[in-house]
């Protein structure tokens, strides 16, 4: 239960509501007036009860929430200029927050299968609703396909730099991560995939198309040379509205060994919403039935994404927007004597910085001026930024900004 759930509770019923904190002490006085041997309580505690491979893992990075960002660097939300986690700056439809507002059930919890959202999912993409399972996200997803494939000591493959996500998943599921980078310029290494695989024997292959950090896209060639293994293949297709390039969501009635996942949390502003969809082969979507959470996508969440569908003109004026701003922010990221940007097919522009100050150092220095971006610096990403693309006005203010430094 949650504090605040603890707290409304505490009033209703008259009690003082107690920070969980102080409810464990009391837990631990029932055990201890049981009839064990005093030395149970001590040999046994905290780190001793975790899996031991969760004991190393390195906690994932999230970007901090937007009211917490507010107060650290002292401006209001709307004086922030949130670049830095690949968000849709134009918000759902307004078919959203009316449906979200007149929600019929929200005392009633969600149906499992989320068949509303499905059947419109089947509307808007042609493929049957048999084939699409709806998440919490598309990480749900990830780590769901994860949950329900990997054994401890298994591996995954991925090709770096990329979304971290899928290293941090296999990670929780005790599985290790087979790297192959990118080559320059951040295509794949096909070549080097096939090798790797023959020789590591991964279980799942992670593909991106348009991907995260860069917004390269893998080709139908590069797709289908992976897909002849013996490998079962997730392309993450998050970005694709923003790629010229059709989806290759009914790829999945063709391909036994192919998953494609995507989200509503670029398409239609709904990342705070959180819902993601897959689309699975028959084969393999009803074991991901069996094991998935049974209320994984909430009422508000289903409600959110089916209204979001209602509206697919604002859906493709949004993503023209975006797209056209794409291009125009580029061409000015060009003409910053300190930046190299990198051509994007995503909602968002890779720029190697090249001149005195580091990426960490520009990330703050833009911070300073309210304008949130996100740097790398690890060995596979060395010195570049990540600046999503926004509003016009948007765009202006990080040049503006990058132009002051
Ligand atoms: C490549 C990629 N896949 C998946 C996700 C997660 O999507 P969701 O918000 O649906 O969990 C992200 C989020 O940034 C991403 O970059």
């Amino acid at each position: 239960m949650s504090l605040r759930a603890a707290t409304s509770l505490g009033s209703l019923f008259g009690t003082s509501a107690k920070p969980l904190s102080s409810l464990a002490p009391s837990v631990s006085r029932v055990s201890a007036s049981a009839d064990a041997p005093a030395t149970m309580a001590v040999s046994a505690k905290g780190a001793s009860f975790i899996r031991p491979h969760l004991r190393t893992l390195a906690p994932y990075t999230p970007i901090e929430p937007f009211e917490i960002l507010s107060a650290r660097l002292g401006r209001l939300p709307e004086d922030i200029v949130k670049l830095d986690a690949n968000e849709n700056p134009y918000g759902p439809p307004p078919e959203v927050l009316e449906a979200l507002g007149s929600m019929q059930f929200p005392n009633i919890y969600p149906d499992p299968e989320s068949r509303r959202l499905r059947a419109a999912l089947a509307e808007d993409t042609g493929l049957g609703a048999e084939h699409i399972l709806v998440g919490c996200g598309a990480d749900e997803l990830i780590d769901l396909i994860m949950r329900c494939t990997l054994d401890p000591g298994d591996k995954i493959l991925d090709c770096p730099p990329t979304f971290t996500m899928y290293a941090f998943d296999a990670a929780v599921n005790g599985a290790s991560v087979i790297k192959v980078p990118r080559l320059p310029g951040f295509g794949l290494d096909v070549p080097a995939i096939i090798e790797a695989v023959r020789r590591d024997e991964p279980k799942i292959v992670f593909l991106t198309s348009p991907n995260n950090p860069d917004g390269c896209l893998v080709s139908d060639e590069e797709l289908k040379a992976v897909l002849e293994l013996p490998v079962l293949v997730v392309l993450d297709e998050a970005y694709v509205e923003f790629a010229r390039e059709p989806s290759r969501f009914d790829w999945v009635t063709k391909y036994e060994n192919l998953i494609v996942l995507r989200t509503f949390s670029k398409r239609a502003g709904l990342a705070g919403l959180r819902v993601g969809y897959g689309a699975f082969p028959l084969g393999l979507i009803e074991y991901l039935w069996r094991a998935k959470q049974p209320y994984n996508v909430s009422v508000a969440a289903e409600v959110a994404a089916c209204a979001a569908l209602t509206n697919p003109t604002y859906l493709e004026n949004v993503k023209n927007a975006l797209v056209e701003e794409r291009e125009r922010m580029f061409a000015k990221l060009q003409e910053i004597p300190f930046l190299e940007p990198h051509p994007s097919h995503a909602n968002f522009i890779l720029c190697s910085v090249t001149g005195s100050k580091s990426a960490k150092e520009l990330k703050a220095a833009l911070a300073k001026e309210g304008v949130m971006v996100r740097h790398y610096e690890k060995a596979e990403l060395r010195n570049y930024i990540r600046i999503s693309v926004g509003k016009p006005e948007q765009t202006d203010a990080v040049i503006a900004a990058l132009n002051k430094l």
